[in-house]
């Protein structure tokens, strides 16, 4: 999607899929699965929240005026999700699976609402704000590489 109004696309429904995939592993016991699904997860939503925290929402806090939404809020809701994502990790390895079942239920309403936000009210505004910027910001958020300056997220994924 490429259009005026919304040309910030996000791959929100990819990471609502990924924990639908997780929620079915972790309701059968598929251990081997539900790693799979936790690193896969992680993985990309580490990328994802680093280029909102990096590239989209400075672009956005050096346009928007102090009436206009705040990205705070958008911010603390990512911390909540690390916490959760960490605690997860403990469950999934100490294999607690009600722990596990009860944490990614919890992650996936997180994530949902949390997309629902960013969709219904910061990206269309974002998406006009930034109309100007769009084709530099494009470029920067396609090119863009987590490195040693993004959240520090405190988990070590090990595939086995
Ligand atoms: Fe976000
Ligand atoms: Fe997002």
């Amino acid at each position: 999607m490429k259009s005026t109004e919304h040309w910030l696309v996000h791959e929100h429904t990819q990471f609502e899929a990924l924990m639908r995939e997780g929620l079915d592993a972790a309701k059968i016991a598929d251990w081997w699965a539900i790693e799979q699904f936790y690193i896969k997860l992680v993985e990309s939503l580490r990328y994802h929240i680093a280029q909102e925290e990096e590239v989209l929402f400075p672009a956005y806090e050096k346009n928007c005026e102090s009436s206009h939404m705040s990205t705070l809020a958008l911010y603390n809701e990512h911390s909540v999700m690390v916490d959760f994502f960490r605690k997860l990790k403990k469950f999934i390895d100490s294999r607690l699976l009600d722990d596990t079942c009860d944490c990614i239920e919890a992650l996936e309403l997180l994530l949902i609402e949390h997309n629902k936000k960013e969709e219904d009210t910061f990206l269309p505004f974002a998406s006009r704000l930034l109309f100007d910027d769009r084709d530099i910001l494009q470029l920067q958020l396609q090119n863009f590489v987590v490195t040693n300056k993004s959240r520090h997220w405190g988990i070590e994924l090990t595939e086995k």
